[in-house]
């Protein structure tokens, strides 16, 4: 019988697999590639000797994960909020921002006046950055449209940076993420349009993989909310739930009986929230970066949310509001200080708990059979991906089989013993 023929072959690696609990770490391994999938993975020794690899090349000790995954951002907007920032620091908060018609709105506006290409320009350094950190998906919202033609613009931006860039784009529509101004006083007139022709207009133009809104005090009500996932559901899109952020809505229960994908935030979730997500296999999404940068105090009951076994996904938000962060690590490093996340629980977050909050069920963790989403990193122990605090030890990217340019040089590694 003819030996294995492989595309990529990477040896002397020792590999994150995040398989199971903590990293499924394996010293001293071998990955190797076909067809942009992981072919075969295993200890060096026991490579099968027939087989053959057109590249193959030794990682020196270097630690290789899955290509990072960040399930939720508001990736595309225009615009800046700095002036917001500076108020909050001046004693107002974020509620009283949006109340007095600033916050999501004022992003709104910034965004219905920019172009398209002003966006994607805008839009496209945001991405460098999180790629730079060896990210290979990203989910990208709407929100910022908040009309029919100007969320469908959002939309084609972020389906445009996937095309252009080396890095899965999936989008989500969040039209009932606030209230334009020209419904205001008129909530449930603007979830009408949203339901009935935001929504199948963007799904019939295959913008959206997901829909998502906003369920909080300054947001969407909880019925409100419903209609939406009824509209979802019409058109056979998967759901999730900006929920709890700031208040206990019972989003998290509603999203659960719409089967959601994820809950997002979560500071102020209820134990029978966290149950019903339990029960509905919902990943529960914690923002760490929105909670540092809202300052906020309340934090989600991880311990809740580990004794009722839900999946904890972690994300940037980035967003111009309340998470202008384009660091995933930096993010993780946040989820281990202010939420008490172990490194090994974070890195999985960012790994196969977020494939999970976007329904991915072929990447974020290495094993046969899946997409060969790599980030290689000069660390001596992967506890070090959520341990630094801006610094970047990434290597290289090899993504769908294939070496990315990630825009960060191959620094000789010295393996620590
Ligand atoms: O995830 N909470 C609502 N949406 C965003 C913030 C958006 C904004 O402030 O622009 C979030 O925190
Ligand atoms: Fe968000």
């Amino acid at each position: 019988m003819s030996g294995e023929r492989w595309d990529l072959l990477i040896r002397r690696a020792r590999l994150a697999t995040m398989a199971g609990d903590g990293y499924g770490a394996l010293d001293d391994a071998a990955l190797a590639v076909r067809d942009g999938r992981i072919a075969w993975l295993g200890p060096d020794r026991e490579l099968p000797a027939s087989a053959t690899a057109a590249e193959e090349f030794a990682a020196d000790g270097r630690w290789v994960t899955p290509g990072l995954i960040d399930c939720h951002t508001h990736l595309v907007y225009a615009g800046n909020r700095a002036n917001e920032f500076e108020m909050r620091l001046t004693g107002a908060t974020y509620a009283d921002i949006a109340r007095a018609g600033g916050g999501i709105v004022s992003t709104v506006k910034a965004t219905r006046a920019a172009s398209e290409q002003t966006l994607y320009a805008q839009a496209a350094p945001r991405l460098c950055a999180l790629l730079a950190e060896g990210v290979t998906t990203i989910e990208i919202k709407s929100g910022y449209g908040l009309a029919m033609e100007t969320e469908a613009k959002m939309l084609r931006v972020a389906r445009r940076l996937g095309r252009e860039f080396a890095v899965d784009v999936r989008t989500t529509f969040l039209g009932a993420h606030a209230l334009p101004p020209e419904f205001a006083g008129r909530p449930d007139d603007y979830i009408d349009a949203v339901c009935a022709h935001m929504l199948p207009a963007i799904a019939a133009e295959g913008l959206a993989d997901a829909v998502d809104a906003f369920c909080d005090n300054i947001g969407f009500t909880p019925a409100q909310t419903r209609r939406v996932f009824e509209a979802a559901r019409a058109l056979r899109l998967p759901v999730k739930l900006h929920a709890e952020q700031l208040s206990d809505q019972g989003g998290a229960q509603l999203a659960a009986e719409f089967g959601a994908l994820s809950c997002d935030h979560l500071e102020y979730v209820s134990e029978a929230g966290v149950v019903a997500m339990a029960r509905a296999g919902t990943v529960a999404v914690l923002l760490p970066g929105a909670f540092y940068f809202l300052r906020e105090t309340r934090v989600p009951p991880v311990d809740l949310l580990r004794r009722h076994g839900v999946a904890m996904a972690i994300a940037t938000d980035c967003n111009p509001g309340s998470s202008p962060i384009t660091s995933l690590l930096a993010c993780l490093n946040m989820a281990c200080t202010l939420f008490r996340l172990t490194p090994a629980e974070a890195l999985a977050g960012a790994t196969r708990h977020a494939a999970g909050a976007l329904g991915l069920a072929d990447r974020g963790i290495l094993e046969n059979g899946r997409r060969a989403d790599l980030a290689l990193w000069n660390i001596g122990h992967p506890a070090e991906l959520a341990y630094h605090l801006g610094y970047n030890p990434l290597s290289r990217v090899i993504r769908q089989g294939s070496p990315r340019a990630s825009g960060v040089a191959l620094l000789p590694h010295e393996s620590e013993q």
